[in-house]
């Protein structure tokens, strides 16, 4: 086992689930990287005192300067707000570090632009980090996809919504701010994970009507009063892409205003042959389209057929968890040379192509008319 020694900057919501990630790699069964948490680096004493429960993670500071000078580290991740993307990236990058960076992966356009600029004069290996692709039931439906069994694809449709905005009574934080989160709101916060897969098929839209809506526009603020909130909390962008010389329509929706859902990631692809269809909201099954002299659509119970193998059995259901720990091995093999035609994660150039979307979205409800790209 090669160990690799990681750096974690903001140790909120996902630098915990990636420490806890590290922390069961021995479920992965054949790989030859280990990641090893060594330090973290977060403004919140609360955040940093959580990752005493990591042995190996001696270095804890609020100042991600000390972490960037720390020798030892040679990958860092990072997963703060987005106002503060472009900076730590690129100052993760000055340092000699590899780094896997959170989406949006810059505030805006202008931003993701820029770091990957930084990124391309760097010469380190940078990916962006969007782990939904890596469900057993998504792998299938992107090798469904690219195997031709589709025929001439009549319409695509990607999306990721939650419900957690409902709540009139949720607490603010950042992500309801533009300031922070980005002009761009549900778009910055959800668009990658609806971008990831018909980028990487090649589907980039050339022509886009976006719909968005507002969520409420106060809020408490967790301190008795209440604050403004102004991101954009729901987008349907209504796409036209071009497949097989043909011009398809293709919906990417960002909603965290969709009653019921929790974190539900869906792709769903219909053709004239053929059609798949996978949601996280059944994480272990599989649609598929057959046409005969009857048409069917097809339910399978995958199981846990990961890309990258586990003790898991296979006939367990996978998790959140389970994927984000998929895209490290991901990331990790890929550094090696190691990735082997398996999927690997969102790069800085995807990345760059989501917000080109969503400035091109922002554009077209501003103006009210369709956007070519
Ligand atoms: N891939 C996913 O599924 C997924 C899910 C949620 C969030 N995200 C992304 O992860 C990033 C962080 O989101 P989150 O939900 O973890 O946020 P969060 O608010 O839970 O955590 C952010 C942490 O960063 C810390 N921080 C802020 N500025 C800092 C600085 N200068 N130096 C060190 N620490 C700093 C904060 O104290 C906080 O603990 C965002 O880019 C977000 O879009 C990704």
């Amino acid at each position: 086992m090669k160990p690799v020694s990681i750096g974690i900057i903001g140790g909120g919501l996902m630098g915990r689930e990636i420490a806890s990630a590290f922390a069961r790699w021995c479920a992965l069964t054949e790989i030859n990287v280990v990641p090893k948490l060594v330090a973290v680096a977060d403004l919140n004493p609360a955040a940093l005192e959580w990752f005493k429960h990591i042995p190996s993670c001696t270095q804890r500071t609020a100042d991600y300067r000390e972490l960037l000078a720390n020798p030892a580290i040679d990958v860092v991740y990072v997963a703060v707000p987005h106002d503060q993307h472009e900076k730590l990236y690129k100052d993760v990058l000055l340092a000699g570090k590899d780094l896997l960076a959170e989406k949006p992966f810059g505030i805006d356009l202008d931003s993701a632009r820029r770091i990957n600029a930084a990124v391309e004069q760097s010469g380190r290996f940078v990916r962006c980090s969007s782990e939904m692709p890596f469900f057993p039931g998504a792998q299938r439906a992107f090798r469904y996809a690219t195997s031709g069994a589709l025929g001439r694809v009549l319409e695509v449709v990607s999306g990721f919504h939650h419900s957690s905005d409902l709540d009139p009574n949720k607490p603010a934080n950042w992500k309801r701010w533009s300031a922070q989160c980005g002009e761009g709101g549900a778009l910055n916060d959800l668009g990658m994970h609806a971008c990831h897969i018909p980028l990487r098929l090649g589907w980039k839209p050339h022509r886009l009507f976006a719909q968005l809506q507002k969520g409420y526009a106060t809020r408490p603020d967790g301190k008795g009063g209440t604050v403004a909130c102004d991101t954009w909390d729901n987008a349907q962008l209504h796409t036209w892409t071009r497949i097989q010389g043909q011009d398809v329509p293709m919906r990417l929706e960002m909603k965290r205003l969709a009653p019921g859902a929790t974190n539900t990631w869906f792709l769903e692809l219909r053709g004239t042959d053929g059609g798949v269809r996978f949601s996280t909201a059944e994480p272990k099954t599989l649609w598929q389209f057959e046409r005969g002299e009857e048409q069917w659509w097809k339910r399978t119970e995958l199981g846990f057929g990961t890309a990258f193998k586990t003790v898991t059995g296979g006939i367990f259901e996978p998790g959140f968890p389970d994927v984000i720990q998929q895209m490290w091995a991901a990331y990790l093999l890929e550094r090696e040379g190691l990735l082997d035609g398996r999927f690997g994660c969102a790069t800085p150039q995807e990345a760059v192509a989501s917000h080109e979307i969503f400035a091109a979205a922002l554009l077209s409800e501003k103006e009210g008319r369709v956007v070519t790209l």
